[in-house]
């Protein structure tokens, strides 16, 4: 295992993995590592021959008010939990290099992006796809393995390799949960003993909702309202959104039918916490 910083180091490297006529499975992360990222390292190592992990905290992909400065970073905890995993390659580079003097080009995926996620934190998705698309040029992976709690973030990663011809397969994991349905994230370690009760709610809202689809209810301001309901009866949770979406579009949805996400973001405290529930409804 090598942890690599510089650009034309992990460039050499990819161009003599290619030249040996092997497989790159790559995955992306800010660090911080838990059982989500180690299983899309598990898929990674299943499908690739070689496998690369980054840990970026990427600076464009936080607003102004956001917590860039405080995201949790364990570069040798990420190093050992990773080197346990059996990856091979890890890239680290400086936000320097990365981004070098001057940088002005940016990628952004339109419509998909206005919604959810998007709608609360301008810029983030333009963070998130420059930085990736410009790993995939550095790294040229033939898979790239990404979670699907952040469930915008697959359809809008999706839509640019497909409309930027990126030559490589998106693979999404199912999203990893704790004992009591908590979606697994970095921003948990910021959760206090209270916070960390109060935020298995917001998987709890998304279970109600489930069920009163799968119970025959099709009217999604009727299944959101139902969440909020439960969510605003918690003290100390705060609703950002809960919206019931087209799974492919992103779209609110108002009848309920075909492949649905109900997606929420809640703050706890100051923390924001997002998951999402997918379903195919007849
Ligand atoms: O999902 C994440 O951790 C980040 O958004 C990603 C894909 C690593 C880009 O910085």
């Amino acid at each position: 295992m090598e942890v690599i910083q510089k650009i034309s180091r992990l460039k050499s490297l990819s161009k003599k993995i290619k030249s040996l006529n092997k497989t790159i499975a790559f995955v992306p992360t800010m660090g911080a590592l838990h059982e989500g990222h180690l299983n899309l390292v598990d898929i990674a190592r299943k499908i690739g021959d070689v496998v690369i992990v980054s840990i970026f905290v990427n600076p464009i992909q936080f607003g102004p008010n956001e917590d860039f400065e405080k995201y949790p970073r364990n570069l040798s905890k990420d190093v050992e939990l990773l080197t346990k995993r059996g990856v091979d390659y890890i890239f680290t580079p400086e936000v320097n290099e990365f981004y070098g003097e001057n940088f002005q080009t940016y990628v952004e995926v339109k419509e998909i992006t206005k919604y959810l996620c998007g709608a609360s934190r301008p810029g983030h998705f333009r963070g998130v796809t420059t930085v990736v698309s410009k790993l995939f040029s550095i790294l040229k992976p033939d898979f790239a393995i990404f979670g699907q709690k952040d469930g915008q973030q697959v359809v809008v990663i999706k839509k640019m390799v497909k409309d930027l011809l990126f030559p490589l397969k998106i693979i999404v994991s199912p999203i990893i949960r704790e004992n009591d349905g908590l979606a697994m994230s970095s921003r948990n370690s910021y959760l206090s003993k209270e916070e960390r009760e109060l935020a298995v709610n917001l998987y709890k809202g998304l279970e109600l909702g489930s069920s009163l689809i799968l119970n025959g209810e099709r009217n999604s301001s009727k299944v959101s309202e139902a969440i909020k309901n439960f969510l605003n009866e918690k003290n100390g949770i705060k609703i950002d959104y809960i919206e019931i979406v087209d799974k492919k579009t992103l779209k609110p949805i108002e009848n309920i039918k075909d492949e649905i996400m109900i997606a929420g973001a809640i703050y706890v405290g100051k923390t924001r916490l997002i998951d999402n529930i997918s379903l195919y409804v007849s």
